[in-house]
């Protein structure tokens, strides 16, 4: 089965073709980065607007890289939500159409079901049940994930994602957008011990997180410190050590409570070099195992959604004529198959 998979929820528009066969066959990433960073976040009216522009014209690229017909494809799977409306449209118009002119099947995707599935693209492949920790621009998720569609909610942030913090943090210390790359490199220059910030939240029983404390933390640091080079990498040290420790704190309550020995990370964070280290180790540690997607699959992509398409289609699922975008879609609401 050869699935086309189309990401517009946010600032990136991409593209790619996954074969049941072979894997992923072609794909095509474009970022909206430069078209928002002078406003530093995404602009959501903008956005919609240049994925008007790329998105069809991404679409023929990568059919024509894989020598692809239209009658190859046996379904087009798109993101349906949760992400802003205007984007998510944008791909779900031109998803739903192209499956109707082509007569395949359509599939709208769960974007956070695409990063949560996003290991499986892998060779090291993980088998179900295990925990996920699902951490990007907008969620911060822990999940108990015991089969395809089958997801319980453990925890979550009360405010600011885990991404959300690295980037308003990063714009506080003067840094661009995105800030979450940025402000880790930067951390790579800091030294340990002269900053401590909270882990939030962890003092209490429980799996949910609240990160927006850091940025304010982060801002009073600032404040009362000089604002050289090594002051501000200190500062970045110190952040994010602190939100790696919390999240490294609640997985490991989190595989407690579920008996779990397995562990994935998605989501943009996921690309975070010491948040894979420290996971790493600990799932060594108590002799389990610790699964993520190569670094260009932890931001958003069009394999992913590709991929999770495909496992539903798979699975006998798929959508009817009507187009919909679901903004707001909480994960918990999504069918097993
Ligand atoms: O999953 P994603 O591409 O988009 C959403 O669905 O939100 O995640 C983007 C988020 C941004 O907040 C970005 O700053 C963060 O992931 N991010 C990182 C790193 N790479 C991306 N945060 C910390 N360290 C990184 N290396
Ligand atoms: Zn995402």
């Amino acid at each position: 089965m050869k699935v086309l998979g189309i990401e517009t929820s946010c600032d990136e528009t991409g593209i790619a073709i996954y074969d049941s066969e072979e894997g992923v066959i072609a794909q095509a990433l474009y970022s909206q980065i430069e078209l928002h960073a002078e406003y530093g976040g995404v602009v959501p009216e903008l956005a919609s607007r240049d994925h008007i522009r790329k998105t069809a014209l991404l679409v023929r690229q990568v059919m024509n890289e894989a020598q692809l017909e239209a009658t190859d494809i046996d379904g087009v799977a798109f993101t349906q939500g949760p992400g802003l409306v205007g984007a998510l449209l944008v791909g779900a118009t031109l998803g739903r159409s192209l499956a109707f002119s082509w007569g395949c099947k359509a599939i709208g995707v769960h974007h956070m079901e695409g990063h949560l599935l996003a290991p499986m693209l892998e060779d090291n492949r993980p088998e179900f049940p295990f925990v996920a920790l699902l951490v990007s621009g907008g969620h911060t998720l822990l999940v108990d994930v015991k089969a395809l569609g089958e997801y319980e909610i453990l925890g979550e942030s009360i405010d600011d994602a885990a991404g959300e913090a690295f980037d308003k943090t990063a714009k506080i210390m003067g840094l661009g957008y995105p800030g979450g790359p940025q402000l880790a490199a930067l951390a790579e220059k800091g030294s340990a011990g002269r900053f401590r910030f909270p882990r939030p939240m962890t003092d209490r029983p429980g799996l949910d997180f609240s990160f927006s404390g850091l940025k304010t933390f982060a801002a009073n640091t600032l404040r009362d410190n000089d604002d050289d080079e090594q002051t501000l990498a200190d500062i970045a040290y110190a952040f994010q050590e602190a939100v790696v420790d919390t999240l490294l704190i609640k997985c490991r309550r989190a595989l407690k409570e579920t008996g779990h020995k397995r562990l994935v990370i998605a989501g943009g964070v996921s690309a975070n070099k010491l948040l894979r280290e420290e996971l790493g180790k600990y799932m060594t540690k108590i002799g389990g195992e610790v699964f993520y997607p190569r670094p260009a699959y932890c931001t958003d992509n069009g394999a992913m959604i590709a991929y999770a398409g495909f496992c539903r289609l798979q699975a006998g699922a798929e959508d009817g004529m009507g187009i919909q975008a679901r903004p707001r879609w909480p994960i918990s609401e999504l069918e097993p198959v």
